[in-house]
């Protein structure tokens, strides 16, 4: 039988702003989906980022990308983030590491996450090295520039992208 805190170790949050998802997004989820029983991929409204896609779109794209995967579920969020993680039932918050670049961002935000919720912590995965050098805003002006984005994103990603843009 298994008590309160190992649930909790089993459930991990993967959280972002996922605007769009990207093909390296989809290598952490993947990824960490094999190390927890349940992933939540959670997208953040974050009122300091004009997105480009609403919530309600990234969240859709995000449910068809983990379809076939039976231990994912897709939610989103606003507030802190240690709030959603405890209130979701985890203790653990997965981010993905691309360059040396992220760590110092990330260095803070796991820092700044401790502080407000000692319960929580982070795990950081390291990109796949394919996907290292792709980032959201990059993939949605390669895209408007009519460059090929095909290997980056998600096939209904790009179908949203083309919708989107002229
Ligand atoms: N592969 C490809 N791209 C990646 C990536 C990966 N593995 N990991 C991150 N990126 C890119 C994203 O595409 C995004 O690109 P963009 O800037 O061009 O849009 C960029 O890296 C930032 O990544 P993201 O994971 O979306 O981080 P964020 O900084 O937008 O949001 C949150 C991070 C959501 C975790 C943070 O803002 C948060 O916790 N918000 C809730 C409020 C809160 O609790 N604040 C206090 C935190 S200390």
């Amino acid at each position: 039988m298994l008590n309160g805190l190992e649930k909790m170790r089993r459930t991990a949050v993967y959280p972002g702003s996922f605007d769009p998802p990207t093909n390296g997004h989809c290598d952490i989820i993947k990824r960490s989906a094999k190390l927890f029983d349940c992933l939540i991929v959670a997208v953040a409204e974050n009122p300091a980022k004009k997105s480009f896609f609403s919530v309600e779109e990234r969240v859709i794209m995000l449910r068809e990308i983990v379809s076939e995967y039976g231990n994912i579920e897709v939610d989103h969020f606003d507030g802190l983030l240690v709030d959603y993680t405890e209130n979701a039932g985890a203790v653990t918050i997965i981010r993905g590491l691309r360059a040396l670049s992220d760590f110092e961002y990330e260095f803070e935000l796991a820092l700044m996450n401790r502080h407000l919720n000692a319960t929580v912590d982070t795990i950081f995965m390291m990109t796949d090295e394919h996907y290292s050098f792709i980032r959201s805003s990059l993939v949605r002006e390669v895209a408007r520039l009519g460059g090929d984005i095909s290997d980056k994103v998600p096939p209904v990603v790009e179908k949203y992208l083309k919708e989107r843009l002229p």
